[in-house]
């Protein structure tokens, strides 16, 4: 990643841009295999397009990025490729965080820290510590992440608050529901991406998605970059956001 203190602040997109984009990285393994590669070369090429795509978000002011790293169901892949994806993530968080950090980046880490190495959950801490005051780009990392066991885990919270008289049952509402979650203080995803062709969630943000601009790409994410963020932000502006009302477009 070139050096993101001295990169230099272009103009922001505009005031009708995504405040949130979510990604959905996905295309490594085929990335690889299209090369006749080991599907380990075509994720540590997917970290490269990670660091490619967190400076662009900083050069567009772009305030929020969630990244999908790991799922919760990436667990059945076979061992090998877990441990090399696990890797990934330490040398990601140990060779970037200074530099993240120097760019006024905050880290926030999204999933369920429960089966993850202790090891990394401590670097993982060490990370959203560290930048936690920071004031640029909130990068939101998905690890381990599924949106199903987000809810269900705020469930049994927001149950137990209940349970033990810190919180009535009426107070439990959208709201209450959104706070409970890993994402609470972050604003729901205006445009989210997804590499490779595909087009589906993957248990992805299935709550915080629900008015959220779905892009699908075909590109591989390991050849994602600045123009690919500003192809999928150029059609996010011309979709029309009705959130069940009348188009602010329409003029009858
Ligand atoms: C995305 O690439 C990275 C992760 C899911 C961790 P894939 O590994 O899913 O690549 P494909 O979909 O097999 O090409
Ligand atoms: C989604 O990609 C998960 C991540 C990008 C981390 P997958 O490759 O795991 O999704 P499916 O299996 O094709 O739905
Ligand atoms: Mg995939």
């Amino acid at each position: 990643m070139a050096d993101l203190s001295q990169t230099p602040r272009t103009p922001p997109l505009g005031p009708q841009a995504p405040r949130h984009v979510a990604v959905i990285m996905d295309g490594n393994g085929r990335w690889a295999k299209k090369r006749g590669l080991p599907r380990s070369i075509g994720h540590r090429e997917g970290v490269e397009a990670v660091r490619r795509t967190v400076q662009a978000a900083i050069e567009l002011s772009i305030p929020y990025l969630t990244i999908y790293s790991f799922s919760s169901e990436n667990w059945s892949r076979p061992a090998e490729e877990i441990d090399e994806l696990m890797g990934l993530m330490k040398r990601f968080i140990r060779r970037d965080l200074a530099e993240l950090h120097q760019a006024n980046v905050r880290i926030l880490v999204i999933g369920d820290r429960e089966g993850v190495d202790p090891e990394l959950l401590s670097l993982v801490d060490e990370t959203t510590d560290l930048t936690s005051t920071n004031t640029g780009l909130t990068l939101v990392i998905a690890f381990n992440y599924g949106a199903r066991n987000e809810i269900a885990r705020a469930a049994r919270h927001l149950a137990t608050e209940v349970a033990e008289g810190r919180l009535s049952l009426e107070s439990i509402d959208v709201d209450a529901i959104s706070q409970a979650l890993d994402t609470s203080g972050v604003p729901d995803p205006d445009l989210l991406i997804r590499t490779s062709g595909e087009q589906r969630l993957s248990n992805f943000l299935l709550w915080q998605a629900a008015y959220t601009e779905f892009v699908f790409l075909d590109c591989l994410w390991p050849d994602f970059g600045r123009d690919q963020l500003e192809e999928a932000i150029a059609k996010y502006h011309v979709r029309d956001r009705r959130y069940g009302g009348l188009s602010r477009r329409s003029t009858a």
